[in-house]
């Protein structure tokens, strides 16, 4: 008999790392899919599922502006309760750290449906940072019943933490399966990026990217990165600091003060996916403090500077693609320059095999599904 795979999801990252799960499970004829968002992101969620023709069959659509952590909690789980109700899956699948995978992980082990998480084992060891990401995936684990571990260090996190290590395998991360995929659709039909002019776009690595959403970086974080980036778009005016801005208002408030009205810098709005991958194409250099960012770029071979204090994702940092830099001004100003400035260390971050994946993760997710369920 066929079984029925949930996917519960809410916020672009996780749409993007799932669609190569959802689109290899909707192939397979061992499986039903069914897909719930929360839809804790709205714009930016709907970009992606756009890009992948994922088309969900129930939509929470609980996003309010600005909101806040207890209000998206409470209503992710009110809302997945509903869903839960009606449809009973064989197994919820999960991915990530989000407010809406701690509320899904929450309710399904409520309704005794077995959980798997997708990028399970990421640890910082610290709970404030991310915040609140860290406890999310920390609480996730310890209700999920089987966890797709991307690297080998993120399966001796569960197992220090006391996870079965029969219930953990190493997959890699679907982050690559998914920039793959968007990689060969951008080179089947390359995307028009209409917020950038022609003259921004002209020459290959001439481009600095910019992202950046943390809540622990509000305040003081914000303040000092928009600096850095002011004063490093003076220092280097041949170079475009393209700077797609996250919805959240909290950073749109410091990013347009500090950084509008510079004729290098280039503040858009967040880009659907395929238009992202093809500006970290051209791109020399990523300034962010995202989390998938860091596990992409490496693929591209362009180095990332990442504007946090701690990372769940050492293992950049380890192979050399990605440098940790934290949030203050003359620390992310030194290392920029130094990268611009001098080849042989560019080359040596530039040119680092992807430690996070080999565009396999999803194939290795499914067999192992199927292994639980049967
Ligand atoms: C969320 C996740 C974070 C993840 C990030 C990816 C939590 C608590 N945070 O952070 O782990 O790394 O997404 O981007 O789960 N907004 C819109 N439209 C959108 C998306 C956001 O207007 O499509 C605005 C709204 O005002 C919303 C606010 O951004 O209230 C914050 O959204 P929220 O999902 O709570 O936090 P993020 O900072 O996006
Ligand atoms: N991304 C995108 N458009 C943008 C910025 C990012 O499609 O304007 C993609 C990016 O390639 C990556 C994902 O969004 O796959 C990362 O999302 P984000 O940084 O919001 O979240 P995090 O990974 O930190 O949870």
């Amino acid at each position: 008999m066929k079984k029925t795979i949930s996917f519960i999801f809410g916020t672009r990252p996780e749409a993007i790392k799932l669609a190569p799960v959802i689109l290899d499970l909707k192939n397979d004829p061992r499986f039903t899919v069914h897909i719930c968002v929360t839809a804790q992101h709205r714009q930016m969620l709907d970009q992606v599922l756009e890009i992948f023709n994922i088309v969900p069959d129930v939509d929470l659509n609980i996003m309010k502006p600005n909101q806040s952590l207890s209000e998206l909690t409470a209503n992710a789980i009110v809302g997945i309760d509903n869903y839960l109700k009606t449809h009973k899956p064989d197994l919820v699948l999960v991915q990530g750290d989000t407010t809406t995978v701690f509320a899904a992980s929450l309710v399904s082990f409520y309704h005794k449906i077995p959980i798997g998480h997708v990028e399970a084992g990421l640890r910082t060891n610290n709970k404030f940072s991310p915040f609140p990401e860290e406890i999310n995936r920390v609480l996730t684990s310890h209700v999920a019943d089987i966890h797709f571990a991307p690297t080998t260090l993120s399966k001796e996190n569960l197992v220090k933490e006391g996870v079965a290590p029969d219930t953990i395998s190493i997959t890699g991360n679907t982050v690559i399966d998914a920039l793959l995929l968007a990689k060969e659709m951008v080179k089947k039909n390359p995307p028009v990026i209409s917020s950038l002019s022609a003259n921004v776009l002209k020459n290959e690595k001439s481009i600095i990217l910019i992202t950046g959403h943390r809540r622990e970086n509000f305040g003081a974080g914000f303040e000092s990165m928009c600096a850095a980036i002011a004063e490093l778009a003076n220092e280097f005016p041949t170079y475009n600091f393209v700077y797609p801005v996250h919805l959240n208002p909290n950073v749109r408030d410091p990013v347009f003060r500090i950084l509008g009205n510079k004729s290098n810098i280039f503040l858009i709005e967040p880009l659907s996916y395929l238009p992202f991958v093809s500006l970290m194409l051209r791109s020399v250099l990523i300034l962010t403090d995202s989390g998938g960012i860091q596990e992409e770029a490496p693929t591209f071979g362009i180095p990332v500077l990442v504007m946090r204090d701690t990372t769940e994702r050492p293992e950049g940092v380890a192979a050399g693609s990605v440098k940790l830099v934290g949030t203050s001004k003359d620390m992310i100003k030194k290392v920029a320059r130094e990268l611009l400035t001098n080849k042989t260390v560019y080359n040596s971050m530039a040119s680092v095999a992807n430690p996070y994946g080999d565009g396999k993760a999803s194939k290795r997710i499914i067999e192992h599904i199927n292994k639980f369920l049967n």
